[in-house]
């Protein structure tokens, strides 16, 4: 019998992952996904929890799917609703008080246990409350079987953070660092390829201190793992994220220089370049840590793009701390970043610190940053008109006869063309930029 399912994602690209996973798991059931929440037999609101408004997102959508719920129950038919992933992980006990209508709360390590979970919530077991980090790893539990298979895909290799950083809340919701064995990684690269998937990014809430058994039963580093992964036919596109400044080592710099699959962009968060600010995140690397690494990727891989992360007003941050990081993104020179006002998150070690800095001066030092951060990207993406560039299309475009792909700067491309471009890395030459993406024709 057919059911409908409907997940709905915040957060992260684990996220995505884990999302697309869980219909996977439930697909066996019966379980196929609908755009729709209100008539669902299953919703699953994946949470993230890193910042303060993520909880209260889902609070509002859980309110929203309240009456369609009872709706539906009117009608003699049953809404199951289940919340996953880091809000749930973090405030299981508050969502059940909140809103002690969802039938399920669990952590990101327990959906593989979902098929038992519908089972007992179907044979009218109560709220079901699962947030333990079980010690067999879920990976193992996964099915083989895809739902479906993107043209450029997401595959986890690595969950947790040992890394503490003094304003996050991964280590506490994500639990501890675990990588997967190399064995595994490779045969789930090989399904996706098989599936039609051209480009995979390698995730991790960690990634570059992936540390997996190899299959000599040695201990394998993420560069290495490249060269595997690299031998697969079919795969002609790799990337990786997120991935920490400490644990970018000679080996993975090396992978940038000889795996030419490996795409010559990098998301590397910095969070600050103010070395009194990054002692006090925990980060444990200087601002000229941070240059260090960036002049070695340019020397592996000249043409290599940067990205990163950045938060403002951390506690204690003063003006010249905040100077500071403006002068890492002009010395540096990025192709895009994201950044953020720091949000206090309880129970994280700088939610206690002294000197928290009020809203009006985040305000403006985030607006500066990111019209700086704007600045960088325009001219790289104007840098891209009137070249000849590969571009790997992924999907249709929204308009019609339209297609999108991606460069392998990350770039978004839009050209006019058929579906039969989507799976294929082709030339195009650009013409023009608009805000988000590229425009161009392919080359003849
Ligand atoms: N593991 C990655 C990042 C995970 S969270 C890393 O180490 O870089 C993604 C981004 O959210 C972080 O890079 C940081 O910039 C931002 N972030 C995390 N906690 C935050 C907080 N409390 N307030 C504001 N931004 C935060
Ligand atoms: Fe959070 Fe720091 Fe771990 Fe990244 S490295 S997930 S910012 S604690
Ligand atoms: Fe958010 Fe959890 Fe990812 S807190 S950023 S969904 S690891």
């Amino acid at each position: 019998m057919q059911k409908k399912l409907f997940i709905k994602t915040w957060g992260c690209q684990m996220n995505t992952y884990d999302s697309g996973r869980m219909a996977d798991v439930v697909a066996p059931l019966g379980y196929r996904a609908t755009e729709v929440a209100a008539d669902a037999d299953l919703v699953i609101f994946n949470t993230c929890h890193i910042r303060e408004k993520a909880t209260e997102k889902l609070f509002s959508e859980l309110g929203r799917l309240r009456p369609h719920q009872k709706e539906k129950a009117d009608r003699g038919e049953r809404m199951m609703i289940a919340v996953a992933g880091c809000v749930a992980q973090a405030e299981g006990p508050e969502i059940q008080r909140r809103a002690p209508y969802v039938d399920m709360i669990f952590g990101p390590q327990s959906y593989h246990q979902l098929p038992e979970m519908i089972a007992r919530v179907s044979r009218g077991a109560g709220l079901i409350l699962n947030t333990e980090f079980p010690a067999e790893p879920k990976f193992d539990a996964l099915p083989d079987e895809r739902v479906r298979s993107d043209v450029s895909a997401f595959l986890s290799i690595q969950e947790g953070c040992d890394k503490f950083c003094t304003f996050c809340v991964v280590p506490y919701t994500r639990g501890a660092e675990f990588s997967r064995p190399v064995a595994s990684i490779v045969s789930e690269a090989e399904k996706l390829v098989q599936g039609g998937a051209r480009e995979i990014t390698l995730l991790g809430q960690n990634v570059n201190a992936f540390h997996g058994e190899g299959a000599d039963g040695k201990i394998w580093g993420l560069g290495r793992l490249f060269r595997r992964l690299a031998e697969i036919p079919g795969l002609h596109r790799m990337r990786y994220m997120t991935s920490h400044p400490r644990d970018m080592d000679g080996e993975l710099i090396a992978a940038h220089r000889d795996v030419p699959q490996l795409m010559p962009f990098l998301h590397l968060p910095v969070q600050s370049g103010s070395d009194a600010v990054l002692e006090a995140m925990n980060r444990k690397h200087s601002s000229d840590d941070y240059r260090r690494i960036v002049e070695k990727l340019r020397a592996a891989r000249p043409d290599i793009a940067l990205s990163s992360d950045f938060i403002v007003g951390f506690p204690g941050e003063s003006d010249r701390d905040f100077q500071d990081t403006l002068k890492l993104v002009r010395d540096t020179g990025f192709a895009q970043a994201y950044s953020f006002k720091y949000s206090l998150r309880p129970g994280t070690p700088a939610a206690a610190m002294p000197n928290q800095v009020n809203e009006a001066v985040k305000d403006a030092r985030l607006q500066e940053l990111q019209q700086l951060i704007r600045e960088q990207q325009e001219i790289f993406n104007a840098n891209a008109i009137g070249r000849k560039i590969a571009v790997l299309f992924d999907r249709t475009g929204r308009r019609a006869n339209q297609v999108h792909g991606r460069t392998p700067h990350m770039q978004a491309v839009h050209i006019s063309g058929g579906d039969d471009l989507i799976g294929r890395e082709i030339m195009v030459k650009i013409d023009s930029i608009g805000l988000n993406s590229l425009t161009g024709h392919l080359a003849a």
